[in-house]
């Protein structure tokens, strides 16, 4: 699927490589010039619960968005909070970001409209059905891609511009599903393992460029996403993660857990031997 920006679309065409990719020329100021200026922050699946409370607290204290999500009707209503609530400029694009190909054109058309990048944000995620993803490649597959090749698509092309450019902060909502397989999700959890890595392996690459790269595990958190699985009355509050998220990209801190608590949780789980580990109904 085509972008569908709400404003003028770059030249290039979305079928060159993205190695190949013209990067946007216009950047209104250079990076860190003036550090008290609106953030300049790209948020990719901007309708997502978690995405959509953190530009609650983007747009309050005057950031520049430029919005991306495949809903329109839940785009717009996101817009207009956020123009509400103070955000000093507010582009969009409808998009839905399993085209890849699409990638390059929809980037630099953002950053374009932005005039330039400090955050890019990367909320995209489907959860998936995991009893039909066993049963059928044909239901895997749109999970592995959606949550791990859609996401290095953008991902490479962003880390290109920003490295170049000896500035920026890509965050990565991956999931703490991704430290250790289980029954109930693996695929969904071995897409987020993929993302880690990548986004893991990534912040060494360019780090040194630069740029902070940023890799976020979230636990169960109430959103769209999980409102219908049991307990999720229990699930972290999405203000509270959202909170913590603004502050730890601004930080530019490596790897977030959010709640904090679920590092150690995790760390209990991944020490868990494999010989009794596989016998738990997790
Ligand atoms: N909630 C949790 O407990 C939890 C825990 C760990 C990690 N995470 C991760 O956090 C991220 C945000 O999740 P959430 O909790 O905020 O859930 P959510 O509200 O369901 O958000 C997921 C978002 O991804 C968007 N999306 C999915 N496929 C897309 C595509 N092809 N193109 C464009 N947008 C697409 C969805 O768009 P539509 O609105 O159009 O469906 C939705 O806005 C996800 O990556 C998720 O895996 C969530």
């Amino acid at each position: 699927m085509t972008p569908q920006p709400t404003s003028q679309p770059p030249s290039q065409t979305s079928t060159t490589p993205i190695s190949e990719q013209p990067l946007p020329l216009r950047t209104s100021r250079e990076p860190g010039s003036e550090p008290n200026a609106p953030k300049r922050i790209l948020v990719l699946g901007a309708t997502s619960g978690i995405a959509e409370a953190c530009v609650r607290l983007w747009a309050a204290r005057g950031d520049s968005l430029y919005l991306v999500a495949r809903n329109a009707d839940k785009l717009a209503a996101v817009t207009a909070d956020a123009r509400t609530r103070g955000a000093s400029r507010v582009d969009t694009a409808v998009a839905n970001l399993d085209a890849t190909a699409a990638h390059p054109e929809l980037l630099a058309h953002a950053i374009n409209s932005l005039g330039g990048l400090d955050i890019a944000f990367l909320a995209l995620g489907v959860l998936g059905d995991q009893g039909e993803a066993e049963r059928n490649f044909a239901a895997a597959n749109p999970i592995l891609h959606t949550n791990f090749t859609a996401p290095v698509s953008l991902l490479t092309w962003l880390a290109n511009y920003t490295a170049q450019r000896h500035s920026g902060t890509l965050a990565v909502l991956s999931s703490v599903a991704g430290e250790r397989g289980r029954k109930s999700n693996y695929v969904y959890g071995s897409s987020k393992a993929g993302l880690t890595a990548f986004v893991d392996g990534l912040r060494n690459r360019i780090d040194r460029d630069g740029v902070r790269v940023i890799t976020i595990k979230p636990g169960p958190v109430k959103t769209a996403m999980t409102e219908n699985m049991k307990g999720s009355a229990k699930f972290a509050d999405v203000e509270v993660v959202a909170s913590t998220l603004v502050k730890a990209i601004d930080k530019g801190t490596d790897v977030v857990y959010v709640p904090g608590i679920w590092r150690i949780i995790m760390a209990v789980i991944r020490l868990i031997p494999e010989r009794i580990f596989k016998k738990l109904n997790l």
